[in-house]
């Protein structure tokens, strides 16, 4: 268990979908930083117990309110009790990109409506600062001009729902920035995050079966699943697999931490600042699969298959802009990474 030494609050950041995956971690290092931490969250897609991981790693709870954040007068609320909140992580969204496509009204109620009403509660409260989740999906696949891919690479049509709610929030921060000087704003987009806290006390929970790869991985280890299947070997990549940008939830937590310090610290920034997370290094499939089972001495069974619809080939970061402004950097060995999402996977199943 972490105690802090010198535990003294510094502010109080409100975190939504602070008990899902993301979400979980960040509240952690705010915590550990010394932050006072209320998180909201619906509890669509997360567990109460998360709440007794973080007690456990930080040794003392943040405040929960089990609201939803399209809900105007459950977030006022929030905001009434906590006159301390000085900024916003906001987290809370439908992720499930194949679910978007089936159900694209929920996607845009949830994820467009919840932060309108919290744009609107925070300019009722005058609380200034916001930092956005959002996805390296905005970029499609980039042209080889464009990767690694940095913040200017071009925005382009989204392939599903989900995808299209990350940039219409994007420009939604814009807008409201451009005609609130007061309302400040840094959008984060994130690559693919994986692992767990080392504690093993939190991690990612997928709900049924898991589209994302890790989770796959670390369930077929664990006999969940008979066998990972590899969509595709004939991308134009050297092994013909596709290539992520792979980054640690506990590195891509602390970026959140970064991200609030230089908003309550840092005057002359740009009202509106964007950061891509990511390693800065791609690796395939296949790499991943070698990797983790270097990282944890066991035999991964996998099939190459087709490939799957809407697929980007290849896409990692440029952190450039994040290492060098937020004084940042995704730098934990990717076999550490993947021992601890294996790690995770153990403690859940109780192997
Ligand atoms: C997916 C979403 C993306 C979202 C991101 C973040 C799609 C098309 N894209 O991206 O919008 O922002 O997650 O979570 O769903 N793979 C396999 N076998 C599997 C699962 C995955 O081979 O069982 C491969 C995929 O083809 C891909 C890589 O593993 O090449 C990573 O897949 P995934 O974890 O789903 O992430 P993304 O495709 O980057």
């Amino acid at each position: 268990m972490f105690t802090p030494l010198n535990y003294s609050s510094m502010a109080r950041i409100l975190v939504t979908g602070g008990t899902g995956y993301i979400g979980s971690h960040t509240v952690v290092e705010l915590m550990q930083k010394g932050y006072d931490v209320t998180i909201v969250d619906n509890l669509s897609n997360s567990s109460i117990d998360v709440l007794d991981g973080i007690t456990e790693i930080v040794g003392h709870k943040p405040e929960f309110a089990n609201i939803d954040c399209c809900n105007f007068m459950d977030l006022d609320n929030v905001f009434r009790q906590f006159t301390d909140i000085v900024g916003v992580i906001h987290f809370a969204a439908s992720k499930a990109v194949g679910e978007s496509v089936e159900k694209p009204l929920m996607y845009y109620r949830n994820n467009i409506g919840s932060l309108v009403t919290l744009l609107e509660v925070m300019k009722l409260h005058q609380v200034p600062n916001i930092v956005f989740s959002s996805s390296c999906t905005v970029y499609g696949q980039p042209d080889n001009d464009h990767l690694p891919v940095d913040e200017t690479a071009p925005i382009q049509k989204a392939l599903s729902p989900y995808g299209n709610t990350k940039q219409i929030n994007e420009e939604i921060i814009c807008d409201e920035a451009h005609a609130d000087k007061g309302l400040h704003a840094t959008i984060l987009r994130y690559f693919n995050p994986i692992g767990a806290h080392p504690s093993a006390l939190i991690g990612e929970l997928p709900n049924g079966v898991p589209q994302n790869l890790l989770p796959f991985i670390t369930q077929t280890a664990a006999g969940l699943r008979p066998e990972l299947k590899v969509f595709g070997n004939d991308y134009n990549t050297p092994d013909g697999s596709c290539i992520r940008d792979y980054i640690y939830v506990v590195d891509l937590a602390k970026a959140h931490v970064k991200a609030i310090d230089r908003m309550l610290e840092v005057k002359d920034r740009d009202q509106v600042e964007v950061f891509n997370l990511g390693t800065g290094t791609g690796l395939s499939v296949l790499t991943l699969i070698n990797e983790f089972e270097a990282a944890t001495g066991l035999k991964l069974p996998y099939t190459i298959v087709g490939r799957r619809e809407g697929d980007i080939e290849q896409v990692w970061a440029a952190p450039k802009k994040a290492n060098e402004v937020l004084g940042w950097k995704a730098d934990t060995p990717i076999r550490d990474v993947l021992a601890s999402a294996w790690k995770w996977e153990k403690h859940i199943r109780k192997l």
